[in-house]
Formats: structure tokens, sequence, C-alpha cells
């Protein structure tokens, strides 16, 4: 049986860890060439092994996704070595402080919009601009997050980040929806990943209480994000485009 991103050239930012990980490792299972990129050497490298022990052929550059020069370095590459790009997956981020306004430092603000938003920004205008070299048009997903549909207070500049990776996901589906470019966002609830072990102290309490918010009542494991990523990059949602699709166990529909 082949993959439904068989033969596809599929880029994974922030694959080091966490959701990029897992949805690697599902891009390759289901027929990628997958290039990771991120900060994380150590970790990216140990995500091409798991790629590959899954069957999957991945490869992983050392790439900071604020840096336009940089990831337009990496772009050049993939251009070179595999005749372009057809699908990818702008995840990297970071949580930022946990604080009210008050107590949020333009500085920290800055920091959080470089790497959350005006990355997204870099990536995705670079990875449109691959596709339209192609003509074959593609599919980007960025991961925004619940916080990028609804207010959560103590972390404005991570919520502002993610409402801004939804604004650029439909403004860019709907200039480049007539040249096949679609272009979508996931929006992840609570996530078993680093991240939320970070946001949480793994705390096991304070777990619980996020638990207790989420309708089905348990955190998802970072594979279920890139279940629906490897979908929204497939011919299988191929109608789908402007969308930024909830993944969160019922969270935001409350
Ligand atoms: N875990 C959750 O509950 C959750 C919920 C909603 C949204 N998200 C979002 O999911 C995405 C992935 O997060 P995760 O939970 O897997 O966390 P994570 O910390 O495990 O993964 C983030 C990855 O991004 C990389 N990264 C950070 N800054 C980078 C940079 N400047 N250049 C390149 N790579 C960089 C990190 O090295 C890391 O590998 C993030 O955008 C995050 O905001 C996570």
């Amino acid at each position: 049986m082949t993959g439904m991103l068989e033969g596809k050239i599929a880029l994974v930012t922030g694959g080091s860890t966490g959701i990029g990980r897992a949805t690697s490792i599902i891009l390759g299972r289901e027929g990628a060439t997958v290039i990771i990129a991120d900060v994380q050497d150590e970790e990216g490298a140990n995500t091409v092994g798991l790629v590959r022990a899954a069957g999957g052929k991945a490869e992983y550059q050392h790439v900071d996704v604020g840096d336009f020069a940089a990831v337009s370095a990496l772009m050049l590459g993939i251009s070179e070595r595999h005749g372009g790009l057809d699908c990818a997956f702008n995840n990297a981020g970071i949580e930022g402080p946990t604080a009210k306004i008050l107590d949020y430092s333009l500085e920290q603000w800055e920091r959080v919009q470089r790497v959350n938003l005006t990355a997204v920004f870099i990536c995705m205008k670079l990875e449109v601009e691959q596709m339209m070299k192609h003509g074959r048009g593609g599919s980007i997903v960025s991961t925004a997050s619940a916080a990028g549909l609804i207010g959560i207070p103590g972390a404005c500049g991570y919520n502002a980040s993610k409402h801004g990776v939804v604004g650029l996901t439909k403004t860019v589906a709907l200039e480049y929806a007539s040249r096949n470019i679609r272009v979508n966002a996931v929006c992840p609830g609570f996530i078993e990943t680093p991240m939320l072990n970070r946001v949480t102290d793994a705390s096991v309490k304070i777990r619980d209480q996020l638990i207790n918010g989420v309708p089905m009542r348990r955190v998802a494991q970072a594979s279920e994000i890139g279940d629906a990523v490897a979908w929204l990059m497939s011919a299988r949602s191929s109608y789908v485009t402007g969308v930024a699709l909830p993944v969160d166990g019922g969270w935001v529909a409350q």
C-alpha cells in the first residue's frame, strides 16, 4: 500500500522534539522525504533516526527559523537537492513567559513574536516562492494553537502570536488558492510534549486542572496532531484551505 504523501518533499520546522518529531515520523511513514529544520541538533539527529527506523526518509539541518538568510539558504538547498518543495509544516515555537501584561517585558514580547509569528511569515513567504517556481501547487500547514482562537490570561505574547498565525494563514490561503497552494493551520489544545512539561512545571496538580477543563478529559499525544497535519498536507484534503483546525479534545467548542 502506498502512503498518502508518496514522493513528496516535506519541510518540518521545530522537528527535533514534541509535535514536530511525531509529525516527521508520520510524514516519513506516509512516503514523504522529510527535511527537519531546528536549532537542537542532537535531538534533530535523533528524530532523523526515528523516521528512518519507521521506514521513512529524513535529513536534518540547523536553521533558526527567525533568520531570513538561514531559511533562504535552506530553501535553496531543498531546491538543488530535491527539485523543490511540496509540503511544509511551520511548527517551531516557544511558549514565552507566563505573566500578565504589566509583568510582560517588551523584550519578552519581541522574542515570542520573532519565533512564533515573524518566522512563520519568513518560512511561508519562501515556501510559497518555491511552490510557485515548480508550479505543482503545494500544501502549507502551520502550528497555531487553541490560544490562537480564544483569549487565555497570562500569555499575551504567545496568544497574540498564535492569533497572528491564524490571520496569516487565512490571508495567504486566499492569495494563492487559485495557484493550488493550500494554506492551513492546526490549533492544538494540550499536547504531551516538552513544552507542556515546561508550562506546567511537570506538576501533576496543574496537569489535572488542565485536563478537567478539556471535554475529552485527557491531553493528546503529539501523533494526534501529526495525523491531522499529514491529512492537511495530502490530497485527501484537496478542497480544504484557509482553515484553522482545532485539535483539542473539544476545548474551544465550549
Ligand atoms: N504542547 C502543547 O500543548 C501545544 C499546544 C498548542 C500549540 N503548541 C505549539 O506546537 C508547536 C510545537 O511545540 P511542542 O509542544 O512540540 O514544543 P517543543 O518545545 O517540544 O518543540 C518546539 C521545537 O521548536 C524548536 N525551535 C524553537 N525555536 C526555534 C527556532 N528559532 N528555530 C528553529 N527551531 C526552533 C525547538 O528546538 C523545539 O524542537 C509550537 O509552535 C507550540 O507553540 C503546542
